[in-house]
Order: C-alpha cells, then structure tokens, then sequence
C-alpha cells in the first residue's frame, strides 16, 4: 500500500492558465460600474439582476441595491438602472410615464440590435430573432420591434418556419442574433436562410466578446487536462462556456466561486497528475476577483497536498458507498436489449435488468430509459469483488407510488387505476406502479354487477385503508361513485325546473306508478299521467328497464320529490278526435257501455260518445238493452260536439231517417 502513496508536492507541476478574455465583457463592465457609479445619488434599484452572478448581486444588496422585476416596483424617487440585456421600448415608456429617473445600461452592440429591428419593422419586415425566448435580452429586442417579431431557438425551428414561409410571405424578412447566440448555430442558420429565401436581411449581431471569448475557451480547453469554467450557474453564456470547454476537455468543471472546487473530483481518474495542465475561463458576467480566487486557491489546495497524501485513499474516501436497501440515484450510461447501465458514483457499475425495469414484458429497456437520464434506484446487490452492483428501478417506482398512495389517502384524493384482474375477495388495481386490492363490497355500487367486467377498465377510487409497513392499500371504487352520483344529485337539485326534459329508465313499477331513473335521482310518473287511456296497471304500458322521456310536472325540492309526466299532448285523444272529426261525420263505433238514458260508444280508444235513447232507433225504444248489446258494433252520426264539456252526442236513428229519407226520393 505504501507504494502508491505519492508526494503531490513533487508531482504537480503548477501550470494555471486564465484566458485572456475571461470573465466581465466590455458591456457587462459597463452596467456593474454604472451601478457603483449611481450609488452616490440615492435610492438604486436594478431592473433585474445587473449580471447572472450571486456574488455580485449580493455585494450591491448589502450597498442597498434592490432588484425589481417590473416598473411598478420601483418606489417614487428611486433610480432604475436597465441592465446590459436591454429592456422594451413600452418599459423606457412606462418609466418615462411615471417620472423615474433611469440609467440605461443597456450594452451599446444591444443597443444596435434593438436599432436594426425598430427599424425593418417600421419598414414593414418581419423581423426573424435567432435566440432563446426565455432570454432577457431576447425578450426586449423583441419590444423594441414595431410589429410581432418571430424568435426561432435554434436550426430545426428555423427550418420549420422557413418551409413554411417559403414563398408565401408578402413581407421581407430581416434575421438578427442573440449577442450570446452559439456561432457554430448561427452559421447553420444563414446556410439554412440562404437555401430557402434569397431576398432578406441577414445582421450579424451576434458579440465578438462572447465569440472570442468561447474560441479562446475552446483552444486552452484543448491544451489543458482540467478546465475549470467560473460563473453564475443561472448565466447563460456561462454555461454555453462550459459546453464548449466540456466538448473539448471532458474534465471542465462549472464553479460559482473558489468554494466549489473539489480537488479529489476533478484529480479523480488521472494515473499520473505531473505536470497536469489546469485552465481557466469565465463567463461574461465573472467578476475578475472570482478568477483571481479560483486561480490561487487552487495553487493553494495542489501546494497544500503534502508528501503523505494518499491520492487513491482520497479517490476511493470519495466515492459513495452503497449497501444492499440503499436508494441512489444514477445516470444511465448505456442501455442493450436487457439491461441499461448506471454511473451511480461508486466504484462499481450498476446494473438493472429489465424485470427491474419494468412490469410490463412488452417493453424493452430502452423503451423505459434512454441513455443520460438521471434515475433513482434501489440497490438490490454489491458485489465488491466482481465490481458491480445490482439495481431496481421498479422498486423505487413502487415506493415513489405507495407515497403518493398515502399521500391521497390523507388528503381524501382520487385516484386512476387499471383493474387487471379478479382475485379471492375482489379485484386488484394498478395505479403509479402499486397494486390496490378492492373489495367486492366496495368494488361496485350494485352486488348485482360482475367484477369480471371491470377487469382491464380504467377506474377511479378513493384509498380507504393503508398498511406502510406491509406497503398494503385498499381502495374503493363504490365511494367514488357514491360522491360522483351526490354531486349530480347536488347539481340537478341546483338547476332542476319544471318542464324540463328527461330520458329515464324504468327502475321499478308499483300499483300507483312508475319510478324513472334520471341519472342518479328518481323521479315518478303516476298511473294517470302514462296513458290517455284508462289503465289499470303501469304494466299495461311500461316494462322496468324501458327507456321513457318524461317531463318534470311538479317539484319538491325540500322533500327531494319529483313528479314526472309522460303522456304527450299530442297524443291526448280529444286533441286527436278534434283534430279528425266533424260534426255531421258518420262513425263505426262500439258500444262499451249501456245505461237506462243511452249507450256510450267507443269512437276512437279514449273517446266516447252518448246515443241517448231517443237516438238509437227510428221507433220508440223503453229499455237501450233491448236494441244494443255491449261489444256490439254500429254506425252513428256525430250530432253534436261540445268540446268546452267534453261531451259528444251520436245518433243512429239520425242515420236512419236520412237513408229513409234517401230511399223515398228514390
Ligand atoms: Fe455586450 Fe457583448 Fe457583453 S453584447 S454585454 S459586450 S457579451
């Protein structure tokens, strides 16, 4: 063991490079000194953080600086300073408008974009902003333009639009950069531009300090072993620095400040550290202090190392140790056909098969992960001596699951499963990778209806018990239900009106009626109101199961009582009668009953009619029985209609003098 201890103090050989052009450009200096500069007249409030650095931001907070967001935070008497992204032409408006005194540290190469597209779009073009939609900057060129500009993110946006455009635009079109937009992107870009449109305005806008800045970052990347990238994490060009530097020297690393530098991180993996190349960069918003900082304490931790430090004591001190239960989190590094493999920080690989991927065998793992993805584990194995460790994904999934199981049922929550299968007692549901067991009792609002149906639905229920220990749930689907079906009958109390229109179906049949289910609330339709006719019995008309559509004819909202009505009008016989027959008209009716005064006659079902007994023969008739018989059938004139007493008079001897009549003329 004592031989591989090393003596840093020998072995390093002190090479730390700064790129000249790292940290605050020409336009961020600018802005940060008019803000120490407008410290002396009073009250300072920056529209937005000046630059993308907390060490920055921090210094002129403690100095009284404050940071608004929008104009109406800026208290009466304050001076607003606009930073060097640039703000819209409505926010120098609105500052105007309210009287505030304002420094405008926008960079003056913003400036020039903010120039060009108030400019073309005063001329009618359609100003085309390559950059990032979210970016301040980007969000205040395009205030600066007179009509809606376009912003594309990168090549394959820009592409889409210009097939889309192509030769359809009525307007020109002028392109502009983010200052900070990616050069190798931008070349791409105008290729692309060239390609489609010939006829449009191309301004290169994008800032040397930014592009000189990355190809300098870019060739002391390739000359050094670790590249270290100081800057805001939240700055945008300090982060596309750190992606250049990162392409070229995998070991680049982003620090805010002196105090994120981890030696044994970023010595990790070198078999022999002499005469290790160190550079640094930073982003446009670093301070020179942060560099200087980074820069000697850096020389300061390598000096610092002395002749018994142990470098693979340290490596391996830093790696993470995992035992079987411990749940880690990983990058997915590869993934084949059965397993995906994870950098989970140790010294071993993790492995997870696909069973523990996943519970659904028609998936591969790459179809549940894909390489670079951050995923949490649970360790199911280390094997230290064969240098791997096995993983599941599932496991986690399942308890990631069961959290949120009892996570709804202490807020009472709904929640979407699957039923995938009939089990002793019930069914099992799936929901966020956890099986649920529901009792039958509670699986259905009726015991009638099979669970066999439910099997591979997508249900909702509620958790109406959890075992944390066992990682046991039971649900209920019944009480769902029961909410959903009081929460309509809520509803339907709410807006229910007279007249309103229902299609129910028959739940059941009494003596008296029918009860018509209207979706959850019952309503009745009494014998009287099924038929025109006279019924005897509901089943006479309806049948339980039926479908009818029934009006509501009465409500009891206090009582929840609902009176339904099913016969139409204009299905009412009398309507009908009226409708059909005249006075004078000859019928064929039916005697359906006899009386000592006449016999009534049936002329349609629901009306009838009287042959009083002067009218039954052309002779005097003293008892109605002796001429007519129930059933019998005869034909009547109508002789009087009285549609006020809903009386109807017929006449048979009528119909006789007339033919006798007829016969004689003959
Ligand atoms: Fe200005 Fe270029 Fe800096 S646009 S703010 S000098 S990166």
């Amino acid at each position: 063991m004592k031989a591989v201890q090393k003596s840093f103090r020998r072995w390093i050989c002190l090479e730390i490079r700064i790129a000249d052009k790292a940290g605050f450009c020409f336009g961020v200096d600018r802005a940060v000194k008019l803000v120490y500069e407008s410290l002396e007249k009073g009250c300072t409030v920056t529209l937005g953080e000046i630059i993308h650095n907390p060490d920055v931001v921090s210094d002129l907070s403690v100095r009284g600086v404050r940071v608004v967001e929008a104009v109406d935070q800026i208290r009466d008497g304050e001076t607003a300073v606009i930073r060097s992204h640039g703000v819209s032409a409505q926010v120098c408006r609105q500052l105007e408008d309210r009287g505030i005194s304002y420094i405008d540290g926008t960079c003056p190469y913003v400036k020039r974009i903010h120039n060009i597209v108030r400019e073309k779009s005063e001329s009618g073009y359609i100003v085309v902003i390559m950059g990032d939609s979210e970016h301040p900057e980007v969000q205040g060129i395009a205030g600066n333009c007179i009509n809606e500009p376009v912003i594309i993110a990168d090549d394959r946006g820009l592409t889409e639009f210009l097939k889309k455009n192509n030769g359809n635009s009525q307007k020109r079109l002028a392109f502009v950069a983010q200052t900070t937009y990616n050069i190798n992107m931008w070349s791409v870009c105008k290729k692309l531009i060239a390609e489609y449109i010939g006829d449009c305005e191309i301004y290169d806008t994008i800032c040397s300090a930014t592009n000189d800045r990355q190809n300098e970052a870019a060739e002391l990347a390739a000359r050094s072993d670790i590249m270290i990238v100081a800057g805001g994490k939240n700055s945008s060009n300090t982060r596309k620095l750190y992606d250049i530097c990162k392409r070229v020297c995998p070991k680049s690393f982003l620090v805010e400040n002196a105090s994120e530098l981890n030696m044994i991180e970023m010595l990790k993996g070198f078999s022999d550290i002499s005469n290790v190349r160190i550079g640094i960069t930073a982003g446009a918003s670093t301070p020179a202090h942060i560099i200087k900082e980074v820069k000697n304490q850096m020389s300061e931790k390598l000096q610092n190392m002395d002749e018994d430090f142990n470098f693979e004591e340290a490596i391996d001190a830093s790696f993470k140790r995992l035992y079987t239960g411990n749940r880690v989190k990983g990058y997915i590094t590869a993934v084949n056909n059965t397993e995906a493999i994870v950098d989970i920080g140790t010294k071993q690989t993790g492995y997870v098969s696909l069973d523990e991927l996943t519970d659904d065998p028609s998936l591969k793992p790459a179809d549940v992960v894909k390489v670079g993805d951050e995923v949490e584990f649970i360790v199911l194995k280390v094997n230290d001596a064969e240098g791997y460790i096995n993983l599941s994904k599932k496991k986690v999934d399942a308890m990631v699951g069961f959290d949120k199981i009892v996570k709804a049922k202490d807020e009472d929550a709904v929640l979407e499963g699957v039923v995938m299968s009939v089990v002793k007692g019930g069914v099992l549901a799936s929901t966020n990778g956890v099986k649920v067991f529901i009792p039958a009792s509670q699986a259905t609002m009726r015991r009638d209806e099979k669970l066999e149906e439910l099997v591979k639905k997508t249900v909702n229920f509620k958790i109406i018990e959890v075992n944390e220990q066992k990682g046991k749930a039971v649900g209920s689907i019944k009480e769902v239900l029961k909410a959903e079906r009081e929460a309509a009958k809520a509803k339907f109390w709410e807006s229910v009106q007279v007249g309103d229109k229902f299609k129910g179906e028959v739940k059941s049949i009494t003596d008296y009626g029918v009860f018509v289910d209207l979706g959850g609330i019952d309503g009745m339709v009494h014998i009287s109101e099924l038929s025109w006719n006279r019924i005897k019995h509901p089943s006479e008309v309806v049948a339980v199961g039926d479908v009818l559509e029934v009006y509501v004819k009465d409500l009891d909202k206090d009582a929840n009582r609902i009176s339904l009505g099913y016969k139409k009008d204009e299905d009412n016989p009398i309507v009908k009668f009226e409708n059909e027959y005249n006075e004078g008209d000859v019928v064929k009716v039916k005697i359906v009953s006899i009386t000592p005064f006449g016999a009534f006659a049936q002329i349609i079902p629901g009306i009838d009619g009287l042959i009083h007994i002067s009218q039954i023969a052309d002779k005097r008739v003293t008892n109605v029985k002796d001429v007519l018989s129930i059933g019998d059938e005869v034909d009547a004139k109508i002789t009087e209609i009285d549609s006020e007493k809903k009386r109807i008079s017929l006449s048979i001897r009528a119909l006789l003098e007339e033919n006798a009549a007829e016969s004689d003329a003959e």
